[in-house]
């Protein structure tokens, strides 16, 4: 009969085109897995190279021993559970040049201050050292369980304390407080009402290692602008003197931006 042999032909063509489906489906799918994989290494390789170029802008230190300090700290951790003493090895591995009466700190003034930096090889912030600028901007995290970097979807600076990104500032912030000595710089904002704010990292970190007669003065520049609201009257930065170790003396400065 005819329509027997229709039906089975018409069987026929369904399976091929049953078949022909699930090779299309297998095919898409180990295409998208490659471009994925290609873009995700390409965004691991591109933080690589990024800390690499950065890095290899300052003479004499070793950039590989200094990334391979800088993982450790954080690969194969949960992403809210890196303590600052993770940080400890790379802190050694790119000591600071001398910066004796150099170092500036700030708080609130990021913009102005850095400008100013750039602009005078006088004074130096923690972002204009080698640590400090290779990471300045960046975002990067490991995970429980696997030796890669991640630079997306990590916490968020108020997400936890203990992220790799703020576990990493906290550190370095410390020893660059802990480096200093001479006179000491601070510029803060006079924009604001409070420019000494005691839960900035200047004033819960870095001030904390301040000490005497190792450093002799700390001389706070006040950028005071058109809408200031403050000035080196201000409460707070009573408390910023008060503060001090004992033996460092005080000084601020209006400084018109
Ligand atoms: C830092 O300044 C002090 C004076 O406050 C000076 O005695 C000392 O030699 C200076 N150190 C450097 C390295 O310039
Ligand atoms: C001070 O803070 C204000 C408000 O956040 C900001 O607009 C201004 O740029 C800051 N000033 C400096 C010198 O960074
Ligand atoms: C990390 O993973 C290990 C086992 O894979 C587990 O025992 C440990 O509790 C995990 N740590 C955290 C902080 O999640
Ligand atoms: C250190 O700071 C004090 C107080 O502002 C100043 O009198 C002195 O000249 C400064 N010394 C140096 C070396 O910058
Ligand atoms: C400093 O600011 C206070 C108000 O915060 C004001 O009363 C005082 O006159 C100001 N002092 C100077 C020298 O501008
Ligand atoms: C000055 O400092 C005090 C205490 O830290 C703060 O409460 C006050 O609002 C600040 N600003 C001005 C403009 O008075």
């Amino acid at each position: 009969m005819e329509s027997g042999e229709d039906r089975r032909q018409e069987k026929r063509r369904k399976r091929r085109c049953l078949i022909l489906a699930v090779i299309a489906v297998i095919l898409l799918v180990v295409i998208l897995a490659i471009v994925l994989g290609v873009t995700l290494r390409k965004r691991k390789d591109d933080f690589n190279t990024k800390f690499m170029e950065r890095c290899q802008k300052f003479k004499g230190y070793n950039c590989q021993k200094i990334w391979d300090a800088f993982q450790q700290a954080y690969v194969n951790r949960d992403r809210c559970d890196v303590p600052t003493e993770a940080y400890d090895p790379l802190i050694a591995t790119a000591p600071f040049e001398s910066l004796c009466n150099r170092t500036m700190f700030w708080s609130k003034t990021k913009n102005v201050v850095h400008d100013f930096t750039r602009g005078n090889d006088c004074f130096k912030t923690v972002e204009d050292t080698l640590l400090g600028s290779v990471l300045n901007g960046l975002e990067w995290c490991g995970k429980n369980g696997s030796s890669e970097t991640f630079t997306t979807g990590c916490p968020k600076w108020e997400e936890c304390e203990k992220s790799a990104v703020r576990s990493f500032w906290n550190r370095v912030s410390a020893a660059f407080g802990d480096f200093a000595c001479g006179n000491v710089t601070v510029m803060l904002n006079g924009s604001i009402d409070t420019p000494f704010s005691p839960t900035s990292i200047f004033a819960s970190i870095e001030m904390k290692k301040f000490k005497s007669p190792k450093v002799k003065n700390l001389n706070v520049v006040l950028v005071i602008q058109k809408n200031s609201v403050t000035n080196c009257t201000n409460e707070s930065l009573k408390n910023l003197m008060m503060g001090l170790d004992k033996g460092i003396g005080y000084h601020c400065f209006e400084v018109p931006e």
